[in-house]
């Protein structure tokens, strides 16, 4: 993406962030009982669920960087859900990337290299927050990191998943990915940046943000 503008911005605001439904193919090998659990929570493939979310994702960085009032809310979605999606990925689809993908393992270690560097820069944002010094130039270096780190995850990895993992998998990665970020932590953690430590922190750190972010919204309302 290029530099944001403001008419870019604006135009953006007007979309729902997280609108939208990607199509699920249909799934033969899934059993009866899992395919009930995958239709509770959508039964899509885990490609389609990352990928909406990379566009979303994109689309919450022009709507954080509006001016106004409304830009503590966008910066808090924007927040929130990179933090969900890159907790999801590094727990379950890395880790199967890994061990299905010709050269798997150097491709998740790159993956797992970028999405650390996009954390520092996230956090330094989160630090700095929607109306410091300095906001819209560190939200615009976050922006870059994760657009060119979500390109090579749907270029390298996200292709080679559909080819090298069955329909049926994905769905079930695709309804893992989902709970997962039911509850996962909705800021970003520098040190929380692999599979263990996903698994290990998410059910501690999750309730802590969203009790954290609760608590935020009523003080500001
Ligand atoms: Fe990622
Ligand atoms: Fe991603």
């Amino acid at each position: 993406m290029g530099t944001l503008t403001k008419q870019a911005a604006q135009k953006a605001a007007t979309a729902p962030l997280l609108a939208g439904k990607a199509t699920a193919k249909a799934a033969p090998a899934v059993s009866a009982w899992s395919g009930r659990a995958l239709a509770a929570v959508g039964g899509e493939n885990v490609v389609d669920v990352l990928t909406r979310q990379h566009r979303q994702i994109k689309l919450g960085f022009l709507r954080a960087a509006l001016p106004g009032p409304w830009r503590r809310r966008n910066f808090d979605r924007l927040m929130r859900l990179l933090a969900v999606h890159e907790a999801a990925e590094e727990a379950h689809v890395h880790p199967v990337a890994r061990r299905a993908l010709d050269h798997g393992r150097e491709l998740a270690a790159r993956r797992r290299a970028e999405e650390k560097q996009a954390k520092e820069l996230l956090v330094a944002l989160w630090r700095t927050g929607p109306h410091g010094t300095g906001y819209l130039r560190r939200l615009n270096e976050v922006r870059r990191a994760v657009t060119r780190h979500a390109a090579r995850e749907e270029r390298e990895e996200f292709q080679a998943l559909r080819k090298a993992v069955s329909l049926s998998r994905l769905r079930m990665l695709g309804a893992e990915v989902k709970l997962t970020q039911a509850y996962a932590p909705t800021r970003p953690h520098r040190w929380v940046n692999n599979e263990a430590a996903n698994k290990l922190a998410a059910p501690i750190l999750g309730p802590v943000d969203r009790a954290l972010d609760a608590l935020r919204h009523r003080t500001a309302s």
